[in-house]
Formats: C-alpha cells, sequence, structure tokens
C-alpha cells in the first residue's frame, strides 16, 4: 500500500489513546511499531526492581551506570494477539502498566542521560524501515523530519475515564480520582521538565480526539498520510 519508507511520529498527553491507534496504523501500513512510553516504563520498573527509587527520588547516577545492562526489545504474541515489551528477555508488558510504574515513570523520563540513551536506540529503530512511533518527543527530538506528525490530545477527564475503563476491563483495581490525579500530575511534569518537555512541533498536525471515535480518528489520519500522498 505505501510507496516508500515512512516514519509516523505521534506524540500527545498521557492516555489519550496514542498507542491504540499507533498499533492500528501500523497493522493497516504493515509496517512497526514502537511504543516508546513502554521503553521508558521497563527504564523505570528495572529501577524500582533495583530499588534505584526512594521517596520519589531517582539515585540517578547510579540508574545511568545501569543503562549498558539494560536492553528492551519488542515481540508480537502469536497467541495473546498483541505486541509485548520484553525487559532483559522478561516480558514485562503487564507490570509496566501498574500503578507502581506509572507514577514513577515521569520521574525517570526527566532524566537526561536516560533520555539520550533511549532516543539512540529508537532511531536505530528507524533505520530499518518504516515505523509508527508513539511518545512525547517522537516528532520534537526523535525525528524531526517524521513523514507525518500528530500531536494528539484529549481532556483530562474523559482521558482518565478511559484509564479507568481499561484497568476494570483487565480487572485491576482502579480509583477514578487517584487515576485522574495521575492522569494530571503526568501532564504536568511531562510538559514542564527541562529535558524535551512535551510539545507540539511546529509540523504536527493537533488531532483531539475528545469526541471522536477510534475508527472516525484512523479515518483522519489515513486521510492525512492520503494528503501527503504517503499512501494512496
Ligand atoms: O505513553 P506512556 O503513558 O506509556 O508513557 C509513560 C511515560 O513516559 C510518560 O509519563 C512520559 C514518558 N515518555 C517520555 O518522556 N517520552 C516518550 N517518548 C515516551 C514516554
Amino acid at each position: 500500500m505505501n510507496k516508500q519508507k515512512i516514519v509516523i511520529a505521534i506524540d500527545g498527553h498521557s492516555s489519550c489513546g496514542k498507542s491504540t491507534v499507533a498499533k492500528d496504523l501500523a497493522k493497516a501500513l504493515s509496517i512497526a511499531y514502537v511504543d516508546t512510553g513502554a521503553m521508558y516504563r521497563s527504564v523505570t520498573l528495572y529501577a524500582l526492581r533495583h530499588n534505584l527509587i526512594s521517596n520519589n527520588q531517582v539515585d540517578e547516577a547510579a540508574l545511568i551506570a545501569a543503562l549498558p545492562h539494560i536492553k528492551i526489545t519488542f515481540a508480537f504474541n502469536a497467541e495473546q494477539k498483541k505486541n509485548e515489551t520484553f525487559l532483559n528477555g522478561e516480558s514485562v508488558e503487564a507490570e509496566i502498566r501498574q500503578m507502581e510504574v506509572s507514577s514513577h515513570v515521569s520521574l525517570v523520563s526527566t532524566i537526561g542521560a536516560v533520555r539520550k540513551q533511549l532516543v539512540e536506540w529508537q532511531r536505530d529503530m528507524g533505520k530499518e524501515g518504516s515505523l509508527v512511533m508513539d511518545g512525547r518527543d517522537i516528532g520534537t527530538v526523535v525525528f524531526p523530519n517524521a513523514d507525518l506528525k500528530i500531536f494528539m490530545t484529549a481532556s483530562d477527564e474523559v482521558r482518565a475515564q478511559r484509564r479507568y475503563e481499561e484497568l476494570r476491563q483487565k480487572g485491576q483495581a482502579a480509583d477514578f480520582a487517584e487515576i485522574l490525579h495521575n492522569v494530571r500530575e503526568r501532564d504536568r511534569i511531562d510538559s514542564t521538565r527541562a529535558e524535551s518537555p512535551l510539545r507540539q512541533a511546529d509540523d504536527a498536525l493537533l488531532l483531539d480526539n475528545s469526541n471522536l471515535s477510534m475508527q472516525e480518528q484512523f479515518d483522519w489520519i489515513m486521510t492525512q498520510l492520503r494528503n501527503k500522498k504517503l499512501i494512496d
């Protein structure tokens, strides 16, 4: 369907459905999908497991020293029909989505040396072929020359509600007020951090999906790809 190597960068606020639409796009276009949030989450899980975080303080020197021992990979689980994230060969897909990781990941992602390393790994993935990558700094830092940049958002209440329902569906404990607080807190840290703060790239298209269905949102992005002659 697509004629050339294409890089699609999807950035935006937390829990606004970036990864869901990115996965759908990757599938429809038969290209790779990279969830960079899962990479920051995996580093956070590593730090938690090795007691490198206490009282909301990260032992930065120890975490930076540990980076060469961290290997993050992705694979498609054919049985469960979903992408899985591996930390040093172990599937951590479920664990990195839990509140313990969610509430510390913004802290870890403020560390410049961690970002530098992850950006390098992400650019390496981009050398391999077409992909859709989602995160916070993909269009601004990782791939400033991406063929299509989307900046996604939705109101914070809508995002918290979706996250609440997702956790409930998975049978996990969920408290709406706590989730709303977590969503707002992550927005605040992501947008105000000194290192690569979350911001809309000048050439990114804004997509507010508060009132859009998944299908409408998907169709909107496909139209943008066609407008840019990236697909037929
Ligand atoms: O997309 P997510 O919610 O899984 O991301 C988890 C956290 O990782 C988010 O709070 C900010 C951080 N992150 C980042 O700083 N840069 C990225 N490219 C992706 C995620």
